[in-house]
This record gives C-alpha cells, sequence and structure tokens, in this order.
C-alpha cells in the first residue's frame, strides 16, 4: 500500500471515529434530558422547602420532597403591573408552570427587562418580568410566600429563595442554591447557623419602607441580621439584594396586598 493510500485510510477512520462518537455524545444528551430536567425541579423544589424551612437535609431527602412540595402552589406574578396573573395569562404568555424556568428567560425581552443603572441595587443587570412564587395556603388562608431573589455577590450573582409568612412581612427563612463566593466566606451564607437568624424577622418598617438590613459586625432587633466577618462583600450582596426584590421595582407592591390584608 502506498504511503497516499494509508493516510487516506486514516484519515478515513479518525472521521469515521469522529462522526460514531459525536452520535453517541448527541444521543446520550437527548436521552439525559428529560432526567436533567427532572433533577433540576427536584432540586429547585427542595430549595423551596428549605427556604421556607420545611426541609431538613438531616431528617428528609429526596423521595419527602414531592409530598413536601403538594403543599405549594406555584403563581406566576406580573412585576410590572404588581400583580399575580390568572391561568389563562400565563397560557396567553406561552408559559407552562410545570417547567417554566424564569432564569432560561432572562435575556429574552418578551419576559424580561434591563434594569436601569439607578435602580440595579442589586447589580443583576436585567429583571424576570414573571417570576415565579410559591404559595402555601392551609384552609384557604396562605401560610408561606417563597420568592426567588438574585443579586451580585462578590464573585457573581448568588440565586435563592427568601420565604415569609402570608402576613407579606415576616421572614421564615433564607437559601441559597447558586453561588460562586468563596466556601469558608462568602458561602458561610449557607451555613444553617448564619440562616437560623433570618425567621421571625421582620422586612418593612411602620412606614412601609425595607427596614430589613445585613449589618457589619453584630445585629440587633427585628430588623437586623449579622453579616458575616470576612465576607463583608457578600453580606453586602445579600442586603443590596433584600433591598432590590422586597422594594418596589421587585415585590414590594405584590407584597403590599398581603400586608393590606393582614392589616399591616
Ligand atoms: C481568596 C479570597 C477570597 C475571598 N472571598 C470572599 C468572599 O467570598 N466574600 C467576601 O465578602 N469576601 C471575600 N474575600 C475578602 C474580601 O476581599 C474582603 O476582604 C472582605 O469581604 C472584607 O470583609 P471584612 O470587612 O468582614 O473583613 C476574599 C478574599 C480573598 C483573598
Amino acid at each position: 500500500m502506498s504511503s497516499k493510500e494509508s493516510i487516506n485510510k486514516t484519515l478515513f477512520v479518525a472521521f469515521c471515529l469522529c462522526v460514531a462518537c459525536s452520535i453517541i455524545v448527541s444521543g446520550t444528551a437527548v436521552v439525559l434530558k428529560p432526567r436533567q430536567d427532572e433533577n433540576r425541579i427536584l432540586d429547585r423544589n427542595k430549595n423551596v422547602l428549605s427556604a421556607a424551612g420545611l426541609y431538613d437535609p438531616a431528617v428528609d431527602d429526596d423521595s419527602n420532597v414531592a409530598a413536601l412540595f403538594a403543599q405549594f402552589t406555584p403563581r406566576i406574578v406580573d412585576l410590572q403591573a404588581g400583580e399575580f396573573l390568572s391561568s389563562e395569562e400565563v397560557s396567553d404568555l406561552g408559559i407552562d408552570i410545570a417547567t417554566y424556568d424564569q432564569r432560561t428567560v432572562l435575556n429574552d425581552p418578551a419576559y424580561s427587562n434591563a434594569v436601569p443603572a439607578d435602580e440595579d441595587i442589586a447589580d443583576i443587570k436585567r429583571r424576570v418580568q414573571y417570576p415565579m412564587l410559591y404559595l402555601q395556603e392551609i384552609d384557604g388562608v396562605v401560610e408561606t410566600i417563597v420568592l426567588p431573589i438574585n443579586g451580585y455577590g462578590l464573585w457573581g450573582i448568588m440565586y435563592g429563595f427568601l420565604a415569609l409568612e402570608g402576613d407579606g412581612n415576616t421572614v421564615k427563612g433564607i437559601s441559597y442554591y447558586e453561588l460562586r463566593e468563596t466556601p469558608g466566606l462568602g458561602a458561610e451564607v449557607r451555613n444553617p447557623s448564619w440562616m437560623a437568624q433570618w425567621p421571625g424577622k421582620q422586612i418593612y418598617d411602620a412606614s412601609g419602607e425595607v427596614a430589613l438590613t445585613v449589618v457589619k459586625g453584630t445585629g440587633s432587633g427585628q430588623y437586623e441580621i449579622d453579616g458575616l466577618s470576612g465576607a463583608t462583600l457578600t453580606t453586602r450582596g445579600v442586603d443590596n439584594m433584600i433591598e432590590y426584590w422586597l422594594g418596589d421595582n421587585g415585590y414590594g407592591p405584590i407584597l403590599d396586598q398581603f400586608r393590606s390584608a393582614a392589616g399591616n
């Protein structure tokens, strides 16, 4: 066999190998996609429960999540209108509530808007217009409202959930499920002992302003959370996202409805 023939043969074998490998890789990606989506939703639900103080990793596991999460109804909000959308309005928007991921629509102008720089306290650049909230109702009474929150820490955008009582003012808990902060420093926002300070804190003062704040050092009273020592920049990020998401450009108008219904 000439050397030209041998090179052609090698190239042909390499080409066949590439085609075979790409078929295997893309086939696997397609086959695993439903399982990945399932896991993404399981993880999200676990974090919603965790913020609400209903999921304890020491006792609960993945098999409990569906039953615990069944207590919650996901609801889409129109932030610009400050209103919950009806199921007809949700489907008119092309949103399938079972699979909706508000983070994947963040770059779609039909579902999100740019945040003007002077309003962008949390440094998020874009804000989803139709976030998904989770309501836990018992005997027709809203017991828990879980709100998705995000904002820049030190190294990147942190994603989490803040859970409130049905009065729209009292914190039930907070949980972060994605962040790039340093383990042992900023990532201590996931430390259960730091998270344990949040339940019972109040968000709004008597004039309706967001008063809940993360202070440097030790906090006191109903509006203050201790900062994390050595992680002031991350905790400032937490403080900023609380101010943004609970304020007038975030969930403030929606929470007004709950606060008025609760008489405060
Ligand atoms: C390698 C490295 C990683 C750091 N990671 C964080 C972090 O995740 N969050 C944070 O706020 N500060 C982090 N810092 C510290 C900040 O640079 C800054 O010193 C700190 O936020 C100030 O907090 P303090 O005033 O409580 O000391 C890190 C510093 C270094 C050198």
